[in-house]
């Protein structure tokens, strides 16, 4: 296994950004860069050793700054997901947030955690090797209360599992929820749609949602309808179904609640793509999970190798708390106090069969 540092462009301002190779000895790849702690490559293994780049993204930093950019890989933050009109209260205080999708606020706000070039270190362990990345969101930024003092440690092992360890401590009570947006085709990304792509999902509940993607507070069980991934299915299967969330999502874009008996860490999802045999496993310590069918991708980004990404060309599993959760007391909380601690992971697993 190893770990190793390159420049890799700079952003608008002049910021230098720096992208992190790690690589185990079943020829898995990823690559990380310092601008939103993004995950720029993803080489994986199909079941004859091919090796193909299995996430959407660009081949240089510029691709990244776009306005329009669809969150590939990076790291969305403070809060992952839709805050309802951008407002929420939080111990008797009333927080106005920018309104950045329609009338709610998403991923964090214009500036979110995406748009922040992170620090970072190579981490060598005998297990393990990765980079850990820092980021200070300052009390305000974007709306939010609190210093937040952010660290998200990325490793690689033999076992091909890349784990995403995510720590934080505030010095004033706030809300937050990250995760990483990494779309997925384990075709290879740009080489078509992920609608044969068999999906797994271990969820027995999903949030529904009102036409602008708020959940409406229910959790609501699968069975019977095309958010039912118990058993493995073929994302497109029902994608088209005329059901009033598939509607409102254009496709999947939906919160699973998690089947968990603890806290522990469980298999979130299992995806499968026929062809090259590659399997995506994704586990977490967290409640949730966001299954997004790439609905919004139109062709427009021109990425790798310039392959370009249209409509369900890649998917997302989010792994998170549930979206609005500041607006829901009867969801898992994300509030964190001063003087606790943050902590989360989750691990992308890559094999095939
Ligand atoms: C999340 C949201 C989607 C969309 C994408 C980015 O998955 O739930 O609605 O905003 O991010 O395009």
């Amino acid at each position: 296994m190893s770990v190793d540092v390159k420049p890799f462009g700079k952003t608008a301002d002049g910021t230098a950004v720096e992208i992190y190779t790690l690589k185990n000895a079943a020829g898995v790849e990823v690559r990380i860069m310092t601008r939103g702690a993004t995950i720029q490559t993803i080489l994986a293994p199909d079941k004859n050793g091919t090796l193909a780049d299995v996430t959407l993204g660009f081949d240089s930093v510029d691709g990244y700054l776009s306005p329009s950019h669809s969150y590939f890989g990076c790291i969305v933050g403070r809060y992952g997901n839709r805050i309802a009109g951008g407002a929420f209260s939080l111990g008797g205080k009333s927080y106005t947030l920018a309104k950045n999708n329609g009338p709610n606020a998403l991923h964090g706000g214009p500036k979110g955690f995406n748009t922040a070039v992170w620090k970072a270190k190579k981490v060598e362990r005998p297990d393990a090797v990765g980079v850990e990345m820092t980021y200070l969101s300052k009390d305000g930024e974007e709306g939010y209360p609190g210093n937040l003092d952010t660290t998200i440690t990325y490793t690689l092992n033999a076992q091909s599992e890349l784990r995403m360890d995510y720590l934080a401590t505030t010095d004033k009570e706030t809300v937050l929820n990250l995760t990483n947006h990494a779309y997925f085709n384990l075709a290879g990304a740009g080489d078509g749609d992920i609608l044969g792509h068999v999906m797994m999902i271990a969820a027995d509940r999903f949030t529904p949602v009102d036409k602008t993607l708020i959940p409406t507070g229910e959790l609501r069980p699968v069975t019977g309808t095309p958010f039912d991934f118990l058993k493995p299915t073929a994302i497109g299967a029902r994608i088209g179904d005329k059901d009033e969330q598939v509607g409102f999502g254009g496709g999947y874009d939906h919160n699973f609640v998690l089947n968990r008996k603890d806290a522990s860490m469980v298999l979130a999802a299992r995806v499968t793509e026929p062809a090259s045999g590659r399997v995506l496993e994704v586990l977490t310590t967290e409640p949730g999970v966001q299954f997004y069918s790439g609905n919004f991708l139109d062709g427009s980004a021109k990425g790798k190798g310039g392959k370009v990404y249209s409509k369900r060309f890649g998917f997302c599993l989010e792994t998170q708390h549930f979206p609005d959760s500041p607006n829901h007391a009867n969801f898992p909380s994300t509030i964190l106090e001063p003087g606790k601690k943050y902590a989360t992971a989750t691990v992308h697993k890559f094999s095939m069969k």
